[in-house]
């Protein structure tokens, strides 16, 4: 007979002997996505439960909205009960949990290139998040040409960024690459028509590079 505690030992067993944390996510939210990959790439992945998670700006789940008053995903459950969100904070208290590489550089300019990658990635996302909210929730007759126009100049601003500074990417990942990455994977997904790579050649060979990692892999985004 199959011996249930085993499979509970293993559960509960992490190199820190707590309990797994839990990530309330789902397969569509490149923010969820940054978190993913992040754990991958730390080899987090035991100490992480995944709670499958429907949300949206108008429906909430009762269970994300007690852990995230805010309703909103990445959010964290520690083995103490309290949570973190959103998805900066959440990689920075990951990247303390691991005994390897840092992938948030502890000073200096690495840092600041690491935290202005992410925040460049993060910005992309902020602005193309809003326009899909516009375009496919929010009610055809409030919807606002000017609005998305306003906010898809501030996501092509962000790649012609990303374009001109790409040898910031290069070397080993850390949390800005591994924004930077979800952000145009989330991009793909969701905006495929938009062409982010026609005039931004140095950008879509990083990428493609960077797409072919496992953690990348494991991670694609579905609806
Ligand atoms: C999406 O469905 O594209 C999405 C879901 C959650 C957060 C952001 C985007």
């Amino acid at each position: 007979m199959l011996d249930l505690r085993l499979g509970e030992s293993l559960l509960t067993t992490t190199i820190h002997g707590v309990k797994p944390m839990k990530l309330f996510f789902n397969n569509a939210s490149p923010f969820v996505r940054k978190v993913r990959v992040f754990v991958r790439e730390t080899a987090l992945e035991k100490n992480i439960e995944e709670i499958a998670t429907a949300v949206s700006p108008v429906t909430e789940s009762p269970a994300l909205s007690k852990a995230n008053p805010l309703a909103k995903i990445p959010a964290l459950i520690l083995d103490d009960g309290s949570a973190l969100f959103d998805s900066p904070v959440i990689c920075e208290y990951l990247d303390t949990m691991h005994a390897g590489r840092k992938l948030f550089p502890a000073s200096g300019p690495a840092r600041w290139t690491a935290l202005k990658l992410q925040a460049t990635g993060d910005g992309i996302l902020d602005a193309g998040v809003l326009c899909r909210y516009e375009m496919a929730v929010r009610p055809k007759e409030f919807q606002w040409a000017g609005w998305v126009a306003g906010q898809t100049k501030k996501w092509h601003g962000g790649l012609d960024l990303l374009e001109r500074e790409v040898g910031t990417l290069d070397g080993e990942p850390t949390i800005g690459g591994i924004t930077v990455a979800c952000a145009l994977g989330w991009l793909d997904f969701r905006y495929g028509d938009d062409h982010w790579r026609d005039a931004r050649p140095r950008l879509t060979t990083w990428y493609e590079k960077f797409l072919a990692r496992p953690s990348m892999q494991a991670t694609m985004p579905s609806a």
